[in-house]
């Protein structure tokens, strides 16, 4: 498994991650935990070592999940993500970030995640929404840089809400972040114009989050798809989010069949022919899926012909977008 140092830090991690947000026992579907932790045994035997997972994941049970499989492998890189406190996703521009992100929340989250992830430090501890109004508060920052000095956390990250890539650059800017995950998939392509150029001059690092557009670019799903009960698809989703990603995906689909690669694939070394990225993590509980994502790292990158024809569908306006959720 090739590795990509994440940023200015001294961390470096697999180029492919795991996402556990399918650990939660909740909106993705429930497994035994033996299943979840069976699943992340076989990430490490592929060669992953970089977790994500959040505190707001089945209300701790995921971090506690993740916590306990790599309880034996101390080296693995974690990070994790506080929460909103005022539990409002999409943080909003009139929001008050001390409602959402204090110094007494900030620290009381992070003890909790130390506890349900058995370390004495979170590698890389994300806030998990944002807003591009907050460019001028930096209590936030001090309340991090002395979990930092605590030794409590090494890397400090901002989760930026979907199609809002550059919301947090100002910060980047003034050296405050040491990596942001943002939403960027095939479908998704506007941090290449938004969020990288400043990440690489800045040596920030980019975890690269719901590459497979949250499961519609590598499920067959159809315009009347249903999802299982309790499933965040089927609860949070706009009415034509379900047909949209459909239409998007079947246009993508064509330029697959050319090449001898699937699309899951196709969809992983995309995001990773950029070097700007550090990181993709696929979210799976899946054996099989873990396997095989892992798998792509050692395939060879992709042509400039394909690379370019995806381009051109989300230039042209074809492609665009994605949805989870809003945070
Ligand atoms: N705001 C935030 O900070 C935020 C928001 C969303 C996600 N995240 C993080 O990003 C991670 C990834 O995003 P995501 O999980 O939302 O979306 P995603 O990775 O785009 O898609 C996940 C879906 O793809 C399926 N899948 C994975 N590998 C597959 C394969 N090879 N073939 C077919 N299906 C496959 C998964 O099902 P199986 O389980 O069956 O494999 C699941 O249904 C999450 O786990 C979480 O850690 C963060």
């Amino acid at each position: 498994m090739k590795k990509r140092k994440l940023g200015k830090t001294d961390i470096s991690i697999s180029e492919v991650g795991l996402g556990t947000w399918q650990m939660s026992g909740d909106v993705w579907g429930k497994k035994t935990e033996a299943e979840y932790i069976q699943a992340i045994e076989v990430a490490i035997e592929a060669g992953i070592d970089y977790f994500d997972t959040a505190l707001e994941y089945g209300n701790g049970y995921c971090e506690q999940v993740v916590g306990q499989a790599l309880q034996g492998h101390p080296s693995v890189v974690i990070s994790s993500k506080i929460p909103p406190e005022c539990d409002e996703w999409s943080a909003k521009p009139q929001g008050n970030i001390d409602d959402y992100f204090s110094p007494a929340w900030i620290s009381k989250c992070c003890e909790t995640t130390l506890k349900n992830l058995r370390r004495e430090c979170i590698d890389i501890l994300f806030l998990h929404t944002w807003n591009v109004a907050w460019g001028d508060r930096t209590e936030w920052y001090e309340a991090m840089v002395k979990l930092k000095e605590e030794g409590k956390i090494r890397a400090i990250g901002i989760s930026v809400g979907d199609r809002r890539a550059s919301e947090a650059n100002s910060h980047m800017e003034a050296g405050r972040i040491d990596v942001v995950m943002a939403v960027y998939n095939i479908l998704e392509q506007e941090p290449e114009y938004t969020l990288f150029p400043m990440a690489k001059k800045h040596q920030v690092g980019i975890v690269a989050r719901c590459p497979f557009s949250s499961g519609a670019l590598v499920s067959n799903w159809t315009s009347s798809q249903k999802f299982p009960e309790g499933d965040w698809r089927g609860l949070w989703t706009p009415d034509d989010w379900v047909a949209e990603q459909v239409e998007m995906v079947d246009r993508i689909k064509p330029i697959v069949k050319n090449t001898d690669l699937s699309m899951s694939a196709i969809a992983l070394k995309y995001i990773l022919h950029n070097q700007t990225v550090t990181s993709v993590i696929p979210g799976s509980s899946s054996r099989e899926h873990i396997r095989k994502n892992a798998s792509v790292a050692a395939l060879p990158n992709l042509s400039e012909e394909i690379l370019g024809q995806l381009q051109q569908l989300w230039l042209d306006g074809k492609i665009h977008g994605t949805y989870n959720g809003g945070a």
